[in-house]
């Protein structure tokens, strides 16, 4: 090398090191020190993955790009014959990296050893696992999480997630789905945090930092994984897997946003998704994988596909056949095959014949490798298998205590005309009416694999322990579970009306009713899209047979989406919207109904008049024919207004609280700060969700009428006030034009706070 040579690297090394130490000065308290062990583990690990490279031969690479779903019970014979046989040769010969759905320190052990032991290089497999919304010990559905706006609980939550699944020899988690869903036709909107980018991302970030804790090496964090790159949520009419077609500005300013807060956060892995986005499935997406996601972002980790979506690439119409799609996925930046079987048996084939690049294999493998290293299963490849561990922590106390403190929060209030909530605790008689009232399955929710039927407090069981007020119970109308469907799939029961005379009676005799409807637990979730977001089955008729008895109903809502219920938003006095809040569900309930906890959630998602409205929300685009307007030509129905029943941000209080003084002061350059006073002028003591949304006025592309660009959520004594302090810089100011640059554009920007996404305080200033 000559003496300029050196002279260039030692400059571009200081250089580096500078900016390096610049970036991490805003985020540590002691950048320095955080900065060298930083980067020596990372040196450290990349130098380990180059040396483990080198002595691997193209089909054991091929093999850590492999993930089977778990296929022996370890406490029976290892499947050497029969149909799993290939299976377990591919995973004795090292040519399987990663395993799914094994679960158990025993399971996972036992498999463990077969990679460790009995293949030539002893690569510990990494083991992944649904956990959505906790492992046993189950926490609220996430879409009900973000309904706390409580990012502290929501990463305290996945914290508790990770401990358990860790404890159960788990270290990979298909977590989080951070999907931006504005339609409630599709069922999965349940496992995201609703329609926002804003309030998506930082809810993402969180559950990334409470899976992964800050050393993923620790043998009670596991790595995350942000899922579905990208363009899930957007399927046409809210079909799952349905074709996605949308334009850069949709994807770079509402879709991605998320998907980048999580790679910033370090997320460990992404998972690709079902769906084609604009003509190419995003399996076999280059533009989505090696473009944005490891080039624009310099995303390290690695991309696994989704369920045998390499090979949904042949239905696609997009590859031909297995070594097609093997050749398309890989080539797209696809890392690692779940259940595909594709690519273990065409890659080899492909990098001979030229079709696939050495190089695309040495750095899939290398990424897979690299997260293998810093989940630390080289130094100990069964660190997350600890018999006593896991006795200790499955269905811990603690974990109880955890997943009721988020439970309460996710709890939105809807409508409490007069005062009907909260609950008097004395000598009142209650009717509880409804087929979800004793159900100890349903609030589990969907995407609760390792969860147990029959695991959660009911709302009878709830209110039973609560208070002596008398209590009746009578469910009135029944789901019916279809037993020879492929997975639990629910029946609406559209005939049985029999038990509607039995719950009026019982309601008649009450002083107070409270009917909890909704939705089962597996109506909503993968693969249950809804064309009626209505209650399913009988329950309305249910509904309004009990209120000709006694209108002083409580409707408790247990949902995985926003339900369309004009008639009840019309006519109950009081509306809980409980969602499916996991084992604790019915403590949960209980508190609220009775006051001894002050909701405070906020609907994450618009809840539509009808479901002709879908999608709604919040953050749309003025058009040139805004309204409203007293006559036709203008962007609306005929027949319903463009209003949701509720709105995004909606969430009442036992309190109530008051803005004013909404200041603006400019800082110079792109920095606005932002104050607000808002004082509980209620007699209750509660917590308040602030929100900031903006307005960019004329932008070279247009804006929404509203953007999420703030929020705190505050506690205020009866009586207290508090000055709650936003700032806004360039990354809230400004958005993606349509050639993918990030940019401010100098103009008039609205501010408006308050407490929902409609009533705002607002003012103005120009950059
Ligand atoms: C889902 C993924 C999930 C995977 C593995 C797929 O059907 O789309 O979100 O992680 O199955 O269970």
């Amino acid at each position: 090398m000559t003496n300029k040579n050196i002279f260039v690297l030692s400059i571009i090394g200081f250089c580096t090191l500078f900016i390096y130490s610049c970036n991490s000065t805003k985020n540590s308290g002691n950048p320095m020190a955080k900065l060298t062990t930083e980067k020596i583990e990372e040196d450290e690990i990349s130098r380990k993955v180059k040396q483990l490279l080198s002595k691997m031969t193209l089909e054991e690479k091929i093999g850590q790009m492999n993930q089977y779903t778990g296929f022996f019970d370890p406490t029976g014979p290892t499947p050497k014959d029969g149909n799993n046989k290939t299976k377990y040769d591919h995973v004795a010969s090292g040519q399987v990296g990663s395993m799914l759905n094994v679960r158990g320190v025993k399971e996972v052990r036992a498999m463990q050893k077969i990679a460790v032991e009995e293949t030539r290089l002893g690569i510990p497999l990494v083991f992944a696992f649904d956990v959505i919304h906790g492992f046993k010990t189950i926490s609220p559905i996430p879409l009900a999480e973000a309904a706390s706006w409580d990012l502290e609980a929501i990463k305290q939550s996945a914290r508790t997630a990770a401990i358990e699944a860790s404890a159960a020899g788990l270290n990979w988690t298909f977590a989080p789905m951070v999907d931006v869903g504005r339609d409630a036709r599709w069922g999965r909107v349940m496992e995201g945090a609703g329609e926002d980018p804003y309030l998506g991302s930082k809810v993402a970030v969180a559950r990334v930092k409470g899976f992964q804790g800050d050393d993923l090496s620790a043998n009670n964090t596991i790595s995350a994984c942000a899922k579905h790159f990208a363009g899930y949520g957007f399927s046409e009419s809210g079909k799952d897997y349905n074709t996605v077609d949308v334009g850069l500005s949709t994807l770079y300013n509402t879709i991605l946003p998320p998907f980048k807060a999580c790679s910033d956060a370090g997320v460990s892995t992404f998972m690709n998704s079902f769906n084609e986005l604009n003509g190419i499935p995003a399996t076999g997406d280059a533009f989505l994988q090696r473009e944005i996601l490891k080039g624009e972002w310099g995303f390290e980790g690695f991309v696994i596909s989704d369920w045998g979506s390499i090979s949904e690439m042949i239905a696609h119409g997009h590859a031909a056949d297995g070594k097609h799609a093997s050749e398309l996925a890989a080539n797209a930046g696809s890392d690692m095959d779940m259940e595909s079987h594709l690519y273990v048996n065409h890659l080899k084939e492909l990098v001979e014949s030229g079709k696939v690049d050495m190089k695309k294999i040495d750095d899939a493998t290398g990424r897979i490798l690299k997260v293998k290293f810093e989940l630390g299963l080289f130094d100990d490849p069964y660190r997350y298998c600890n018999e006593a561990r896991e006795k200790e922590e499955i269905y811990n106390k603690k974990h109880a205590d955890a997943v009721l403190d988020i439970a309460k929060k996710s709890i939105v209030l809807l409508k409490n005309d007069n005062n009907t909530l909260p609950l008097s605790k004395n000598g009142k008689s209650i009717a509880l009416i409804g087929p979800l009232a004793d159900d100890k399955t349903s609030p589990l929710g969907n995407w609760r694999l390792a969860g147990e039927d029959e695991t959660a407090v009911s709302v009878l069981e709830g209110l039973e322990k609560y208070s002596n007020n008398k209590l009746t119970h009578s469910k009135g109308v029944k789901f019916v579970e279809d037993k020879t469907f492929f997975h639990a799939h629910v029946n609406y029961n559209k005939d049985d009306k029999t038990g509607i005379e039995e719950a009026v009676k019982v309601a008649k005799n009450a002083d107070v009713v409270i009917m909890v409807l909704g939705e089962h637990g597996m109506q909503s979730g993968e693969g249950r899209s809804r064309a009626h977001i209505d209650l399913p089955g009988v329950q309305q008729e249910l509904l309004e047979a009990v209120y000709e008895a006694n209108k002083n109903i409580v409707l408790v809502l247990m949902n995985g989406r926003p339900l369309a219920l004009p008639w009840a938003a019309e006519n109950v006095p009081a509306i809980v919207e409980a969602w499916h809040l996991g084992s604790q569900s019915g403590h949960a309930i209980a508190e609220v109904l009775y006051g001894d906890y002050n909701p405070s959630g906020k609907l994450p998602m618009s809840f539509p008049k009808t479901v002709g409205q879908v999608p709604i929300y919040y953050n749309y685009k003025n058009t040139g024919r805004p309204g409203p307007k007293k006559e036709v030509f203008w962007q609306h129905y005929t027949d319903v207004t463009n209003e949701p029943q509720y709105a995004f941000g909606h969430g009442l209080s036992y309190t109530t609280f008051k803005y004013s003084n909404l200041l603006i002061t400019k800082n110079g350059g792109n920095n606005v700060s932002v104050s607000v006073n808002v004082t509980n002028s209620g007699k209750m003591d509660g917590e308040e969700v602030v929100q900031l949304y903006i307005r960019d006025q004329v932008a070279s592309v247009t804006r929404p009428v509203k953007e999420l660009k703030g929020f705190e959520k505050i506690n205020l004594k009866a009586g207290e006030s508090k000055t709650v302090k936003f700032t806004l810089s360039d990354q809230e100011l400004g958005f993606y034009n349509n050639q993918r640059k990030f940019i401010v554009e100098p103009g008039m920007f609205d501010v408006m706070v308050g407490g929902n996404s409609v009533d705002l305080l607002i003012d103005g200033f120009e950059l």
